[in-house]
C-alpha cells in the first residue's frame, strides 16, 4: 500500500508531540490504518529554529507548497488566518483535514464543513474541545439519535489550573498563569483563556453539535477569570466553596423570550462537595444530560501537548482509514496475530 502523505501546519506544543508520535508509533499506526503515514512537510514561522526529533529537511515556511498533494493535512498553528485559508485550500484539493483550532471552528464551523462536503472529505476536530477527552464524537455522533438538553462543565485547562493553584497552593494569579504557560496549557495569546473566550469557543462548538444549530462564539455570554483575586479564592474557601470557570450550554423552555438555546461561560461558586470541585490542575470534566441516555460524565486531561496529540492522532487514524477503506471508515482491525491473550483465571 502506498504511504499516505501527511503535511503538518505548526510544530509547537501540540505539533511537536504529534510529530514525535507519528515517528514512535509508526508501525502501530500503519497496522491500524492499513497503510503507512509519511510526514512530508512541517510548516512553521521560523524554519531555522532547532526542533529536537524533527528532520530539519521537513521544516518549511511555504504552507501552500507543503499542503499541495497531501492526503492528510494536520492544522496545529492556531488562529484564524492563515489557518482558515490553508484548511479551505486543503479541503478544496481533496485532502482530509484534522485540526485542534477551536477559535477557527467557533468562528467558521458551517463554512468549513460546507467546504469539506464540497469535495466529500472529512474535517475532524476531536482535539478542539477538552484536550484528550473524547467529546466531539460522543456529542456529534454517539448521541445524535437522542435529544441533548444540557452540557455543563469545565472546558478550559489553563483557568482550572490557575484557580486550583490559587486555591490549593495560595499562588497569586500571575504566577499561576506563568506556570500554565510554561506547562503548555495556555493559548499563544493567554487572554483567550483567562478572558473566557477559549471556553466560549468550545461552548459554541459543543452547542452547534448538540443542538444542531449554527452557534458561533458571538452567541455565547462570556465572563472570564481576570477579576478573580487571591482574596476572593480565600474567602470562598473559608466558606466551603471553590471558584470554577464553567461552560453551560442548554435548551431553555421558559425564558422571557420563549424557548431557545443558551450558552454561557462564567466563574461560578461551587460547594466543595460538588463533583466539579474535585477537578484539579488542567483537567476538564463535562456532564451531559440527554432525554434517553440520562446523565453522562466525561473527565480527563483538558490541555497540554501529549494529551492533545492523542486526540489529534485518533482523528488522523480515522481519516486515514477512510481513505484506505472507503466508506467503511471506522473499520476495526483484528488483534495483531502475535498478540497473546492471557488465560482466563478461575
Ligand atoms: P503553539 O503556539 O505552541 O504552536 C504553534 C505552531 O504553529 C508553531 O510551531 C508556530 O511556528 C506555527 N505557526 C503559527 N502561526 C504560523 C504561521 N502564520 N505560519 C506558519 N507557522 C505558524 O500552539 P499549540 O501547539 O499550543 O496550539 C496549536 C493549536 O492547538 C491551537 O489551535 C490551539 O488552540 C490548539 N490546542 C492547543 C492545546 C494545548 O494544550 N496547547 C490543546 C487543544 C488545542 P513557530 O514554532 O516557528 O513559532
Ligand atoms: N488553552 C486551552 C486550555 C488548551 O487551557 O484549555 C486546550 O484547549
Amino acid at each position: 500500500m502506498q504511504p499516505l502523505k501527511v503535511a503538518m501546519l505548526g510544530c509547537g506544543v501540540v505539533g511537536s508531540e504529534v510529530a514525535a508520535r507519528l515517528q514512535s508509533r509508526a508501525e502501530a499506526l500503519e497496522e491500524r490504518i492499513g497503510a503507512p503515514l509519511e510526514l512530508t512537510a512541517v510548516v512553521v514561522r521560523d524554519a531555522q529554529k532547532e526542533r529536537p526529533g524533527i528532520d530539519p529537511n521537513l521544516l518549511t515556511t511555504d504552507a501552500e507548497a507543503a499542503i499541495a498533494g497531501a492526503d492528510i493535512v494536520i492544522e496545529l498553528m492556531g488562529g484564524i488566518e492563515p489557518a482558515k485559508s490553508l484548511i479551505t485550500s486543503a479541503l478544496a484539493q481533496g485532502s482530509s483535514v484534522v485540526t485542534a483550532n477551536k477559535a477557527l471552528l467557533a468562528a467558521a464551523y458551517g463554512e468549513l464543513m460546507a467546504a469539506a462536503d464540497e469535495t466529500e472529505v472529512r474535517l475532524e476536530h476531536e482535539a478542539a474541545v477538552a484536550g484528550a477527552i473524547p467529546i466531539i464524537r460522543p456529542v456529534g455522533d454517539s448521541l445524535a439519535g437522542d435529544r441533548i438538553d444540557r452540557i455543563m462543565g469545565i472546558v478550559n485547562g489553563t483557568t482550572n489550573y490557575i484557580l486550583d493553584q490559587m486555591d490549593s497552593q495560595g499562588w497569586d494569579f500571575s504566577d499561576a498563569l506563568s506556570s500554565a504557560q510554561e506547562l503548555g496549557y495556555a493559548e499563544a495569546d493567554p487572554t483567550a483563556d483567562i478572558g473566557g473566550h477559549d471556553a466560549a469557543a468550545k461552548a459554541a462548538i459543543l452547542s452547534s453539535l448538540a443542538f444542531h444549530a449554527p452557534v458561533t462564539i458571538d452567541d455565547v455570554h462570556v465572563e472570564g477569570i481576570t477579576g478573580i483575586t487571591a482574596e476572593m479564592v480565600e474567602t470562598a474557601k473559608d466558606q466551603g466553596f471553590v471558584i470554577k470557570l464553567l461552560a453551560v450550554c442548554e435548551r431553555v423552555e421558559d425564558s422571557p423570550a420563549g424557548p431557545g438555546l443558551s450558552a454561557r461561560v462564567y466563574p461560578a461558586l461551587l460547594p466543595r462537595t460538588h463533583p466539579l470541585a474535585s477537578v484539579h490542575g488542567a483537567f476538564n470534566a463535562v456532564f451531559i444530560e440527554a432525554e434517553a441516555a440520562g446523565s453522562l460524565m466525561f473527565y480527563g486531561q483538558g490541555a497540554g501537548g501529549a494529551p492533545t496529540a492523542s486526540a489529534v492522532l485518533g482523528d488522523v487514524v480515522s481519516v486515514a482509514r477512510r481513505r484506505v477503506l472507503g466508506g467503511r471508515g471506522q473499520y476495526e482491525r483484528p488483534l495483531h496475530p502475535e498478540t497473546t491473550l492471557l488465560p482466563i483465571s478461575a
